[in-house]
């Protein structure tokens, strides 16, 4: 079991998180994604066998729905996440239950999508589930806010990275399954964000070296799914989810959101974390222009 030791700040939000929970069930309305599926396009792969000349969408669209969906595929492992990290028997484990069935929703979604339109290789598709199932993923987390920081950029990201995939299909379908997607990512960002915020209010200096840990490294959860980087540089030329738009839609915003900036009565070496986090942005514009050198421009969406 990890963390022990910081129980006491989860503990601490535990009412904050009560009432996180209640407003999210509050806001979120249920989608069906049956309603959403062009079904009437499924044809049997058995007297049609699979073959590329079939997709109707292009080819980098194709390359981020997977992307996306076998991130989404890895849901144990998340699930297994939240369960290991956080107390027995609580609001938490309430929460976990919740998100994990409203995430359940969007890898089953996804992938009805790419089989019945024909938008992805089914072979490739499941062979690369088993392997990126396998390999799993256990980011190590070292404290609560380290968690909850890393959830928070997370959901903000998958947001972010969902609707821009669903809008290079050019596929009225596509757009709206991956918009009702984005719109759940968001209703987790939300819940999430509100409970470092509590955590920030109760211990300043502590959850600021959560978010430097997280921040200074941020990596989608999807290193186990074999040729990560490639469909990466693909999803980033394609202005799904790159450097730019992780600086202008996940970083900036979360730094301003949280004040980071203005945080007054720190220790000494959370001061300096302040500092740290506060050149973050200026780094990870470097890295982009790096990154655009080698790779080429990468779009930004508007
Ligand atoms: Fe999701
Ligand atoms: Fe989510």
């Amino acid at each position: 079991m990890a963390f022990n030791e910081e129980y006491e700040l989860l503990e601490a939000v535990e009412a904050d998180v009560e009432q996180l929970v209640a407003d999210h069930e509050e806001r979120r309305r249920h989608w069906y994604f049956h309603d959403l599926i062009p079904w009437e396009r499924g044809r049997s792969f058995k007297d049609e066998p699979w073959e590329e000349s079939q997709c109707t969408i292009n080819e980098r669209a194709r390359t981020s729905l997977v992307l996306n969906l076998l991130t989404e595929d890895n849901l144990p492992s998340y699930h297994l996440i939240l369960e290991k990290y956080l107390p027995e028997k609580s609001v938490w484990k309430r929460w976990n239950g919740l998100w994990t069935a409203e995430e359940g929703q969007h890898a089953i979604a996804i992938r009805s999508y790419l089989l019945t339109s024909r938008n992805c290789d089914p072979v490739e598709l499941e062979d690369d589930r088993m392997a990126t199932m396998k390999v799993g993923w256990e980011p190590g987390f070292e404290s609560p806010a380290e968690l909850f920081a890393y959830t928070s950029a997370q959901e903000l990201a998958t947001r972010v990275s969902h609707r821009n995939a669903g809008r290079i299909t050019d596929d009225e379908s596509a757009f709206e399954l991956m918009r009702n997607i984005s719109a759940d990512e968001n209703h987790h960002f939300v819940f999430y964000r509100g409970v470092l915020t509590a955590m920030l209010k109760e211990s300043p200096s502590t959850v600021l070296e959560g978010i430097y840990a997280t921040f200074s490294n941020f990596q989608m959860p999807g290193v186990g799914i074999p040729g990560f980087l490639r469909r990466s540089v693909e999803i980033a030329k394609a202005g799904v989810y790159n450097l730019r738009v992780h600086h202008d839609r996940v970083l900036v915003p979360l730094i301003d959101y949280w004040k980071i900036g203005d945080l007054t009565g720190l220790t000494t070496a959370a001061a300096e974390i302040q500092d740290k986090i506060m050149q973050l942005p200026g780094k990870v514009i470097a890295q982009a222009e790096r990154f655009e050198k080698r790779f080429g421009p990468m779009a930004v969406p508007t």
